[in-house]
């Protein structure tokens, strides 16, 4: 059915988010959100057109959220740009952006979080202890403001998305979560806000990530099924770079995130790695074919 869309709107309280969208969803209009912490790249931007694939009106939201930074993290230095991001995003028409600033999304005496238990555990979590709870936290916040049908993420933080469909399933949100492959540059370094912090020597030595990625997926392709050699490919790689320093590798099952030693259902390699002082991270789903 077509309709007259409305015109582009910036609202930055939550209630005022909240009665609008329930005002769409009464008149049966479908609702995307794509939720961001802004310092749009053309990652978000393909979520973004994927969301305006699946619904009538497609929300973006950008709130750097300060409950998934640990204490000396980069929420201060985070890039913020809302005009610049707003121009970019309205290159894929999206109807809607909520930026809330943080006592609009964390009320004086605030004190509720979700835990997805096991799946915050290792990985990211382990670096980064608490970093979970504030992210389920406030993803869950923003699909109850936005009254979403669907929700759009990049497969880029992919414990972040397993976390995400373990909580809407768990908690029976009527949400649909839809994963979008990572985008690269030519050269295969994943696009990622943080990548604004690297030199550009560093920025060469990055490309550790892509590659150790590649050699492991080559030596799965070649038939390797140790999860240690396959690890041991990866890590060369990056061991490799001077400027590089590893926080993890690893080899974990795609949806339990629970440590792989052979090769016999798809497994994640993700990884995190310091370049400098930028920790960037990145991961393939390996499958094993043969
Ligand atoms: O992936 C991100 O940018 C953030 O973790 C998210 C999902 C917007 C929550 O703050």
């Amino acid at each position: 059915m077509s309709y007259a869309r409305p015109p582009f709107e910036i609202i930055r309280d939550p209630r005022a988010m909240r009665a609008h969208t329930e005002d769409l969803r009464r008149d049966g209009r479908t609702i995307a959100v794509v939720p961001t912490m802004g310092a749009l790249h053309e990652g978000h931007l393909t979520l973004l057109r994927e969301a305006r694939k699946r619904a009538d009106i497609v929300i973006l939201t950008i709130f750097v959220n300060p409950t998934q930074f640990g204490p000396n993290e980069d929420l201060a230095k985070y890039p913020r740009d809302e005009a610049g991001d707003l121009a970019k995003a309205r290159t894929c028409e999206i109807d809607l952006a909520f930026c809330p600033d943080a006592s609009a999304m964390y009320p004086a005496g605030a004190q509720t979080f979700i835990e997805v238990r096991e799946l915050q555990k290792p990985m990211c979590g382990a670096s980064r202890p608490g970093h979970f709870a504030g992210v389920a936290t406030i993803v869950a916040k923003l699909f109850h403001v936005t009254n979403a049908h669907v929700a759009v993420f990049g497969e880029k933080d992919f414990q972040q998305l397993a976390i995400i469909r373990r909580m809407v399933r768990d908690l029976d949100f009527g949400i649909e979560i839809v994963g979008v492959p990572i985008v690269r540059e030519q050269d295969g370094l994943a696009l990622s806000s943080r990548n604004a912090y690297l030199s550009a020597e560093q920025r060469t030595a990055a490309l550790c990530l892509s590659k150790g990625l590649a050699a492991a997926e080559a030596a799965v392709v070649a038939g390797e099924r140790d999860g240690a050699k396959i690890l041991a490919a990866a890590r060369a790689l990056i061991e490799a770079e001077p400027l590089a320093r590893i926080d993890y590798v690893e080899l974990r099952d795609a949806e339990e995130l629970t440590p792989v030693t052979t090769l016999s259902r798809p497994a994640v390699l993700a990884m995190a790695v310091f370049v400098g002082t930028t920790r960037l991270i990145d991961n393939r789903v390996l499958r094993h074919l043969g």
